[in-house]
């Protein structure tokens, strides 16, 4: 399974390259709104991701309604730069906008996912890639994790080619929360994890490296002084 982080936050995608084992990166509306920029930024701060992270895969979100609208922005943000997936809400326009930007070569994440049956609509509508989320649906005490794979299952009885620009669809877990989020969507065989840093953290460190490597320095340190 792969990794993407999910932010807008420059700082944390460069820390997160530069740890070497990362695929992409997703960005909402909400996750630009909290890194405090302007509406006019929103485009130079995409294709600074973009330039961040080349050859991987960086998703931007439309927050257009219609689908004439979602179409233009999705043109005008996959122009930005190559490596731009435009990512879409899943609902009428949604689905519509997507086949007309797969039909010109433009991938699309379609996002929002909360059912097999949206996720089989959005990859028959030529989403390149689809994002079940899991994290809200716990938030609800529902069980995130059985919708995914009821997602995975789906979308892996079919094959894809022909339908997006590449032929494949890949599964980006999303809304994550926990380090076993990320467990259990490798356990079900999920292409992708959409991670925000604090998760990552979690997935990275645990208590018993930790103090092994302190350990480890504290005993070199002491031959160093011997
Ligand atoms: C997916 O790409 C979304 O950006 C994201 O995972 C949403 O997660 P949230 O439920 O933590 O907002």
């Amino acid at each position: 399974m792969k990794f993407f982080i999910d932010t807008a936050n420059l700082e944390e995608i460069a820390e997160a390259k530069s740890w070497g084992c990362l695929a992409g990166v997703t960005t909402n509306p909400s996750l630009y709104a909290k890194t405090g920029g302007a509406l006019a930024d929103f485009e130079p701060h995409m294709q600074k991701i973009a330039e961040l992270c080349k050859g991987l895969p960086v998703s931007a979100e439309t927050t257009a309604t219609t689908v004439d609208g979602m179409v233009a922005d999705g043109r005008r943000l996959a122009a930005l730069a190559p490596n731009i997936v435009i990512k879409l809400p899943i609902c009428e326009a949604g689905l519509a906008a997507c086949r007309i930007l797969a039909d010109g070569g433009i991938r699309v994440n379609m996002t929002l996912i909360f059912s097999a049956t949206q996720a089989l609509l959005a990859a028959n509508a030529g989403a390149r890639y689809i994002s079940p989320f899991v994290g809200r649906y716990d938030d609800i005490a529902l069980d995130g994790i059985s919708q995914l794979a009821d997602v995975i299952t789906c979308i892996k009885n079919y094959d894809w080619s022909g339908k997006n620009p590449d032929g494949v669809v890949e599964i980006i877990t999303a809304s994550v929360r926990t380090a076993n989020h990320v467990v259990q969507a490798a356990l079900l065989g999920a292409d992708i994890a959409t991670v925000p840093m604090k998760a990552l953290k979690k997935c990275l460190h645990h208590p018993l490296t930790d103090a092994g490597i302190a350990a480890f320095e504290a005993d070199w340190e002491r031959v160093a002084n011997a």
